[in-house]
């Protein structure tokens, strides 16, 4: 399909179901074997399916430099990464099933069980906060749309050593009580990044295909 003119309106977007998902079978992805081939066969993994081995503290560190090698407007950083250890994996079980119970205790097992398993999934956990300066002449937006390309960025680390990473929010990123643990009131989760070895072979989804979400600009419309 030839890429569409824009004229007055916008494009619409299109509906996924009627994209064209890519022939890619589950052993080419995440190929490794060119920059090129990994860009165009990257895939997350499902933290839920993470196995060992994860990266050792010294990978993790490698990783967490690469994510730190991010555009950012004005050399502010906004964004920093903390990592939960094996060792805080309880804790952090903990707290977000302190989180999920707020004051109104919930009685049920398998509920609290499953908010625990989101704790406990994957070999490595780092938490990503975003921390814009709300102040600076730099928009918040842009800020917070570096901190997003910080997770992107640890997500290609992690591939690059050989793992899988998986970027999730959830509502443990919304939780005030979760923010509070990490960090201040002006900071906001931007991501809870699992890493890990798949322990069943990753399996493609929908892609858009190029040319049904990129036009060419005709320039502005007339009258
Ligand atoms: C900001 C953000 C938050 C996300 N949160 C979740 C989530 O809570 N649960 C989930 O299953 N997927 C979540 N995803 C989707 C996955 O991380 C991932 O993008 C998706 O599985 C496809 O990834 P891929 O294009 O790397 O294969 C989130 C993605 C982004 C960008």
């Amino acid at each position: 399909m030839a890429a569409q003119t824009s004229g007055e309106n916008p494009p619409v977007k299109p509906n996924v179901a009627t994209m064209t998902p890519p022939a890619r079978s589950p052993a080419m992805l995440n190929d490794r074997s060119t920059l090129l081939n990994y860009l165009k066969t990257r895939r997350s993994g499902r933290p839920r399916d993470m196995i060992e081995p994860g990266p050792d503290e010294a990978q993790l560190a490698e990783i967490i430099e690469i994510a730190a090698r991010t555009p950012d407007h004005g050399k502010l950083f906004p964004w920093r990464f903390v990592i939960v250890p094996k060792a805080r994996r309880d804790n952090f079980a903990e707290l977000l099933r302190q989180a999920f119970e707020g004051d109104a205790p919930i009685n049920d097992e398998r509920k609290l069980e499953a908010v625990e398993r989101i704790a406990r999934q994957a070999p490595a956990l780092v938490v990503v906060m975003s921390t814009p300066i709300a102040s600076h002449k730099v928009p918040v937006w842009e800020q917070e749309l570096s901190a997003g390309a910080a997770c992107m960025n640890m997500l290609h680390g992690a591939h690059a050593f050989g793992f899988v990473g998986g970027w999730i929010s959830g509502w443990p990123a919304y939780s005030e009580h979760v923010r509070n643990a990490f960090g201040g009131s002006h900071e906001r989760i931007a991501g809870l990044m699992f890493i890990g070895t798949p322990s069943f072979p990753l399996e493609e989804r929908p892609r858009p295909v190029a040319s049904m979400i990129s036009t060419v600009w005709s320039g502005p419309a007339s009258g």
